[in-house]
């Protein structure tokens, strides 16, 4: 061959570092010769409790009609979002995963001469979908680990189109509250997009909670993200949404394919979407399982960044031992964690999902072991 191939590409995207999931249970068990039922996965930031009955009796239902396409417009699903907060179908866009929304609103709003802003330790897909477009990124230092949102918003320059913020945010779990959002939506000049990412809205409390979505009419900017990867449990199915004004909605939904999300996806998402008791339970394990972590960390000797989603990032560099000689220790025991060096720029910390209780102490034992080794 002549030429390399990769080559072709735009030199924007083969620079892009490729994002790094959480290892596969079934990659460390092949690799370890491990018993995949022995091995804990708390590296993704999924729903340890699964699903719950209505939403498995809705994708069995559903398993008849997949020789079907699936309807392109979600009416169902959309009908049901429309419901439950108040806003015309026509400001949702559905996607294979909320991360599908946030690559259509950079396809739809991003591309060489733009720029999109964005903190230190964000999400790693706002850096991807800007660079995947040919944006520039304006990345901010973070401030005691989460968003600045003051300087994000005098990061801002005439080239900037979109600004990226997730809340809480992942990796470090942090919070920025209503009135600081709010305090931002309005000093961002109204060509800018705020993409507000709420993956982990479910689990706040109801006293941090803010109806984000009735700042929709207020700031037509506004897009706001969310997923039925990790309260609702359907990670596997992708499925996510965004509300967004309707002339910007139009436009994501423009570019998206047309049959991003399937029909089980869809059937899973409506069903779900109604078993309001599940969440809750979601959201009550996961508080208690946050406090088995925190202690267990406390217990340890190690710092935490203390988190408002379902994961926590904790400090485990330590007496010449490196996070990455912990991840691998961890590894041979049978748990895996998620590195947050690299692109995240963390490399003294690992995060960990919030597991069963059982997973959670079986995490604690092994890093306890992983420390002393
Ligand atoms: C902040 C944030 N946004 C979006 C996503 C994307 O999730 P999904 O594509 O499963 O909806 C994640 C996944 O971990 C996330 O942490």
């Amino acid at each position: 061959m002549l030429i390399d191939l990769c080559e072709l590409s735009p030199s924007y995207v083969r620079s892009i570092a490729p994002y790094q999931p959480g290892k596969p249970i079934a990659e460390l068990a092949r690799e370890m010769g491990m018993d995949e039922a022995k091995i804990v996965k708390l590296a993704s930031n999924e729903n340890p409790r699964g699903i719950g009955p209505r939403t498995r009796a809705a994708i069995e239902a559903a398993i008849g009609e997949v020789a079907r396409y699936p309807d392109g417009n979600g009416f169902e699903l959309k009908q049901a979002l429309a419901r439950r907060y108040g806003v015309d179908m026509a400001s949702i866009v559905l996607g294979n995963g909320s991360n599908d929304v946030l690559e259509l609103v950079a396809l739809a709003f991003l591309g060489p001469g733009r720029a999109a802003v964005y903190s230190q330790h964000c999400f790693a897909v706002y850096p991807l979908a800007t660079q995947a477009r040919g944006a520039r990124s304006i990345v901010v230092p973070a401030k005691d680990y989460g968003h600045d949102l003051d300087a994000m918003a005098k990061a801002v320059d005439d080239e900037t189109y979109v600004a990226w913020i997730a809340n809480p945010n992942n990796p470090t779990g942090t919070f920025a509250r209503s009135e600081v959002v709010e305090a931002f939506l309005r000093k961002l000049p109204e060509r800018v997009l705020v993409v507000l990412d709420e993956a982990y809205n479910e689990y706040l409390p109801h006293d941090l909670k803010a109806d984000s979505t009735r700042w929709l009419k207020r700031h037509p900017n506004l897009v706001i993200t969310r997923t039925f990867s990790k309260a609702y449990g359907l990670a596997g199915l992708r499925v996510g949404y965004a509300l967004a004004h309707p002339s910007v909605a139009d436009v994501m939904n423009r570019v998206r394919q047309p049959f991003n999300v399937n029909s089980m996806a869809l059937a899973a998402a409506a069903a779900a979407l109604d078993d309001m008791e599940f969440v809750a339970r979601s959201y009550a394990d996961n508080l208690q399982g946050l406090r088995q972590l925190e202690e267990g960390a406390k217990r340890l000797g190690l710092d935490f960044i203390p988190s408002y989603g379902n994961f926590i990032t904790v400090r485990v560099a330590q007496g010449g031992k490196s996070a990455a000689e912990i991840y691998k220790r961890l590894l041979r025991r049978g748990v895996i964690v998620r590195p947050v060096g690299g692109g995240y720029g963390l490399p003294e910390h690992l995060r960990v999902t919030v597991g069963t209780a059982g997973e959670n102490e079986k995490f604690l034992d092994a890093l306890s072991a992983s420390l002393k080794d």
